[in-house]
């Protein structure tokens, strides 16, 4: 079959424009990330006591005149999207330092200012108009702005960040590594959309992209951060040692970028709605890291001091979810498209256009809609780090 006329060559939107595709669902419908981010909200109570104990061992930051005035704490949250773990985390980290400077100062307190940041694609609208009617309910405990950039880059002045933490948002990298786009070549990944399983060569390109991400975020957190600063973050990650980027069987036949995906997108093949090459030339931007290659990260661009480096790992989605699913596999089905959707929907339709999109998540809820996945467990991996600025 002619290969069909896509709407972005994969070069274009992987490379260079992936900054201005890559976005988790905005809004509230069905497949918006606000519906769909149960994993992250468990991923972010597992490791809130790391980041409570974090935080607690910093220094408090006071005035250098000692005139009884505080330094604005300046928050800065990477990789926020939109919805409730956005605030929790942001709440977590004011109202933990808020407590210390009670218990320290007795009742002196700075002020604080959070800074929501990520692609400009996410939807900003729908996280200010959910604050501010928190912030109504609430009394407001700090000011708020939004900053659309890239956590690749340089994001604010010098010295002027006390926290930055980053939940489930470092595994995206910040491009496909050029060499995966080349056809023919040993880097091609062919039969794939992600690295799972993939060939030795393609991994290694995506290990090295990471390597020269991961620097890139460590270099801009170096410069934007106050000395004694905390840097928290959580991501998707694998153990140490390990080669393989999904741990066990299970978890990789039900992880949403693993073979459910692949069956979906060897059915449009299968069907002649796509060719290989199209498949082919579709690739997940994501890596797990290693504990190892965080550490080795931090080696090369200094600046920091690792007080904890974890690898945890939590589950999908809750023991009562999985209940209620084993009575309607067809509502797990739906409910597991919509949460591939929530991820992954915007570069999808970016690639093969909207139709074709659509296609591709009708085969994989189809093929989710079996009572075989459900009564597996996918464990997600994660890597758990806090940092001083030194
Ligand atoms: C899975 S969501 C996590 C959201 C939230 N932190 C949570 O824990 O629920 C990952 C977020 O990281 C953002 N992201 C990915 N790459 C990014 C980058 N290079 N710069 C800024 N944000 C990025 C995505 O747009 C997305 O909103």
């Amino acid at each position: 079959m002619e290969s069909p006329s896509l709407p972005m060559p994969a070069k274009d939107w992987t490379t260079t424009s992936l900054h201005r595709v890559l976005c988790m669902q905005g809004g509230e419908g069905d497949v918006s990330y606000i519906n769909n981010s149960d994993s992250q909200a468990l991923a972010i109570s597992l490791s809130k006591p790391l980041l409570i104990s974090s935080l607690q061992s910093i220094k408090l930051f006071f005035s250098p005149d000692d005139d009884h005035t505080f330094p604005t704490i300046r928050v800065a949250d990477l990789g926020c999207a939109t919805g409730s773990n956005t605030f929790n985390t942001v709440d977590t980290v004011v109202e933990t330092l808020r407590r210390g400077y009670n218990t320290v100062y007795g009742g002196g307190q700075p002020e604080f200012e959070a800074f929501f940041c990520d692609l400009p694609s996410n939807d900003f609208n729908m996280l200010f108009k959910l604050l501010t009617e928190k912030q109504k309910i609430e009394s407001s405990t700090y000011f708020a702005g939004g900053v659309a950039g890239s956590f690749y880059d340089r994001l604010f002045p010098k010295g002027t960040i006390h926290v930055a933490v980053s939940l489930s948002a470092l595994h995206w990298l910040s491009q496909i590594p050029e060499k995966v786009l080349e056809k023919g070549s040993k880097t091609w990944n062919r039969g794939r959309t992600w690295i799972e399983g993939a060939e030795r060569e393609v991994v290694d390109a995506f290990a090295e992209q990471s390597e020269k991400d991961l620097d890139a975020f460590l270099k801009c957190r170096k410069e934007e951060m106050v000395k004694g600063g905390v840097l928290f973050v959580l991501m998707a990650g694998r153990p140490s040692g390990s080669v393989s980027q999904i741990g066990d069987e299970d978890s990789r036949a039900k992880h949403p970028l693993t073979t459910t995906m692949e069956q979906a997108w060897q059915d449009l093949v299968d069907e002649g709605l796509i060719d290989e090459e199209t498949r082919d030339g579709f690739n997940i931007p994501t890596y797990m890291r290693s504990p190892e290659e965080v550490a080795a990260g931090f080696d090369r661009i200094g600046g920091f001091k690792i007080e904890k480096l974890e690898y945890m790992t939590t589950i999908d989605h809750t023991d009562e979810r999985k209940e209620e699913w084993k009575k309607d596999p067809v509502a797990y089905g739906r409910a597991r498209s919509n949460l591939v959707q929530t991820a992954v929907r915007s570069m999808v339709e970016a690639y093969l256009g909207p139709d074709l999109c659509d296609e591709l998540f009708k085969r994989y809820e189809k093929r989710a809609t079996t009572r075989e996945l459900l009564h597996m467990t996918c464990f997600y991996g994660l890597v758990v780090f806090s940092a001083i600025r030194i």
